[in-house]
């Protein structure tokens, strides 16, 4: 039985029992602050188990089932095993007050015996302790159901569930096991949990169960894991060779969570759940070549043909330009070590981007710990660097404006080189979203101009020029032919930042500038003017973005 059918009899056979069929919901979840992904099927029916919404009104029933698509992060580092996903399918039935233990159970050992076929090996219940009792009543359920089933008793940690944020609907669960593994976990809501530590009973209770529809389909399909299940298995084969099999379930499932992720909305970044995808792509980015990649997109949009396969490839492609300059350095300077230590981690990653878990793919028993400390000594440092020396240049110092402002000097040397030396500031400002220059002209850019400036830059990003910043006399400074405002007061000594290529030490940009500014201009993205205009007599302004 392939992936798509056991899906399909999971929601007929609860439609069968009165429940209503509804859509998953987005992996980003919407109205819930406490998690930056959807983890289980249960989280967009929330206000449901509180009494805040009415199931009847929203959808004719008190009963729902769903194959809910989820992303679980805290297992990352495991992927590449047997079992761990970051990405998997989450097959659930629920019920807001409709039915109860008694038919959660029986509908459960049917559906694994009779539609599926399966043995059960035994399955378990919640043992009580001081907080909450057993659940003596499960375990007469099942001990009526099959007289020869094997019930075990556990504690807390394994069957009792929630609440998932700091107060919420929770309790005792039941679970069953095939071969040894936990295949169905079936949760009893009955209580809400106050933030002081109180269980309270539910008005309503609830019934919330979930089954990791890859972790099944080893049990359908008798398979050794997942990876050799239908989902994974020919994409699998298709790959080259000499690709360890580690790394080919890593490739696996990294491109199908990252897949999941564009199509819902998310983009790579530096925070939030654009950064765990930004850390997905970058570990394959780094350890793959593009056409792999490429490849591991078409498998996954002929498995989902919910994919799209034209907006998955544009953001890994403008993904794999911003980085992979600055990575393919970053990795042959890897590749020469042999052993390494927190600082040089942090360097490779704080220059090129380099991935920790690129350099835990190479050194496995690499000290992490040490090195989120050296992350940690390196944010107290910007931090004081943006909150003295910086201070009076740019209205904010994040990452992006970051970025945009040694893009702005790019663009000024661009534009001295297309129009002239003559060229020069008469105007800038930088936020999130876009830079704006304005500069003197008596004429409109042409198309071609613009075309010019665009490609200059962007080649000087791709080049992946250094930028270093100096502190000298105004003697020196227009000595150097240092371009900015010298009439404007400044003091003896001025801060210069250089634009140069490391390998020619050929200078591209020389300015008089306050900072910050990104080390090596690798990092920048795809340069992009969005407009050129007059402001007035004599004076032009563009407007232009990174992406
Ligand atoms: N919420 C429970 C789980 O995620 C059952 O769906 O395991």
């Amino acid at each position: 039985m392939k992936a798509s059918e056991i899906r399909e009899k999971f929601l007929k056979f609860f439609e069968s029992k009165q429940h209503q069929r509804i859509k998953s919901a987005s992996l980003i979840p919407h109205n819930d602050p406490t998690v930056l992904f959807t983890t289980a099927g249960m989280q967009q029916f929330k206000p449901y188990y509180t009494g805040q919404a009415d199931p009847m009104k929203d959808f004719g029933s008190m009963n729902t089932v769903s194959v809910q698509k989820c992303v679980r992060t805290s297992d990352i580092d495991e992927v590449g095993d047997e079992t761990h996903l970051t990405f998997f399918e989450m097959l659930g039935n629920f019920s807001f007050g409709g039915y109860w233990k008694q038919e959660a159970i029986a509908y459960a050992h049917e559906f694994i015996t009779k539609e599926l076929e399966l043995k059960i090996d035994y399955v378990s219940v919640f043992k009580g302790d001081d907080e909450t009792p057993g659940d003596s009543e499960s375990r007469n359920i099942w001990s009526k159901i099959d007289p020869s089933l094997t019930i075990k008793d556990h504690d807390r940690k394994d069957n009792f569930w929630g609440p998932t944020g700091d107060e919420g609907p929770c309790g005792p669960t039941t679970e069953i096991y095939i071969n040894g593994v936990e295949i169905w976990n079936i949760v009893f809501n009955e209580y809400f949990k106050t933030k002081d530590g109180k269980y309270t009973p539910l008005e309503t209770k609830g019934i919330d169960t979930g089954m990791g529809l890859e972790r099944l389909l080893v049990q359908v399909q008798k398979k050794n894991n997942v990876y050799e299940t239908d989902i994974f298995e020919d994409f699998i084969k298709s790959l080259p060779n000499d690709i360890l099999l580690n790394k080919k379930r890593i490739l696996a499932d990294h491109v199908r969570a990252m897949s999941f992720m564009i199509c819902d909305g998310v983009r790579p970044s530096n925070k939030g759940a654009g950064y765990i995808l930004r850390r997905l792509m970058r570990r394959i980015l780094a350890q793959f070549s593009f056409e792999v990649v490429q490849q591991g997109i078409e498998w996954c949009v002929s498995k989902y043909p919910d994919l799209k396969l034209e907006e998955i490839k544009k953001v890994v492609d403008d993904e794999w330009k911003q980085f992979t300059v600055a990575l393919n350095s970053g990795l042959k300077e890897l590749n020469k070590l042999e052993k390494i230590d927190s600082e040089t981690a942090f360097r490779l990653y704080s220059s090129y981007g380099l991935p920790v878990d690129v350099i835990k793919d190479k050194f496995p028993d690499f000290d992490s710990k040490a090195f989120n400390k050296e992350f940690e000594k390196h944010q107290d440092l910007s931090r004081t660097a943006s909150a003295g020396q910086f201070k009076g240049g740019l209205a904010s110092h994040s990452e992006k404006v970051v970025r945009l402002h040694t893009t702005t000097h790019l663009m000024n040397a661009a534009l001295r080189k297309v129009l002239g030396d003559q060229v020069m500031q008469k105007g800038s400002n930088i936020t999130e979203e876009r830079t704006r220059f304005d500069f003197n002209s008596d004429a409109k850019l042409t198309d071609e101009q613009k075309k010019e400036v665009e490609s200059l830059v962007n080649n000087w990003i791709l080049a992946d020029l250094s930028v270093k910043k100096e502190i000298m006399s105004i003697e020196e400074a227009r000595k150097l032919n240092a371009v900015g405002a010298f009439g404007e007061k400044y003091s003896d000594t001025v801060s210069i930042y250089t634009i140069f290529d490391p390998k020619t030490d050929k200078v591209v940009s020389r300015e008089f500038c306050g900072g910050p500014h990104v080390e090596h201009t690798g990092v920048i993205g795809k340069f992009k003017i969005q407009k050129e205009e007059a402001v007035s007599a004599g004076v032009r302004r563009i407007k232009a973005i990174i992406e």
